[in-house]
């Protein structure tokens, strides 16, 4: 495995346990790698009104945006959870990676074990609403 694959999947794990998840008791963890070498990690906040949830993806990705990091920074993006075959990220999270991501970084989905699958976001979410949509 690549190198930069096993840290990225080591910190998602780590991660996974900051998750708070009082309700589903489904820890997700997601890392992303900056052009710096930065890793930033992130993991699923839940709430009492359930649909204030944030994903572990959407963790990371507004800490990377909020620390001053642009799309152009993200070489890669790895998500995981205690899931069967590889996790796949919910709607809500392929809307906010179509916008924050770059067309070719890679999105590693994996698994606690063995499972990976690597896309883009637009294998995430063909045809997507983005900014473009309302130029006329
Ligand atoms: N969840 C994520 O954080 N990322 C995903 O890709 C799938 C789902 C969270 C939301 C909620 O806290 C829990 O997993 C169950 O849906």
């Amino acid at each position: 495995m690549l190198v930069d694959i096993k840290k990225l999947k080591e910190a998602a794990i780590s991660a996974m346990q900051n998750a708070y998840v009082p309700y589903s008791h489904f820890h997700v963890g997601c890392s992303i790698l900056l052009d710096d070498g930065t890793i930033i990690k992130g993991a699923n906040i839940e709430n009492a009104s359930y649909g204030l949830t944030n994903c572990a993806e959407r963790s990371a990705l507004f800490t990377v945006y909020s620390l001053g990091y642009r799309k152009e920074n993200i070489k890669k993006m790895l998500i995981v959870g205690d899931t069967e075959d590889v996790i796949s990220p919910c709607g809500a999270c392929r809307q906010v990676i179509s916008e924050l991501v770059s067309d070719d970084t890679e999105i590693i989905l994996t698994n606690l074990h063995d499972k990976y699958r690597s896309v883009t976001k637009h294998e995430l979410l063909p045809f997507s609403f983005t900014k473009e949509d309302m130029k006329k």
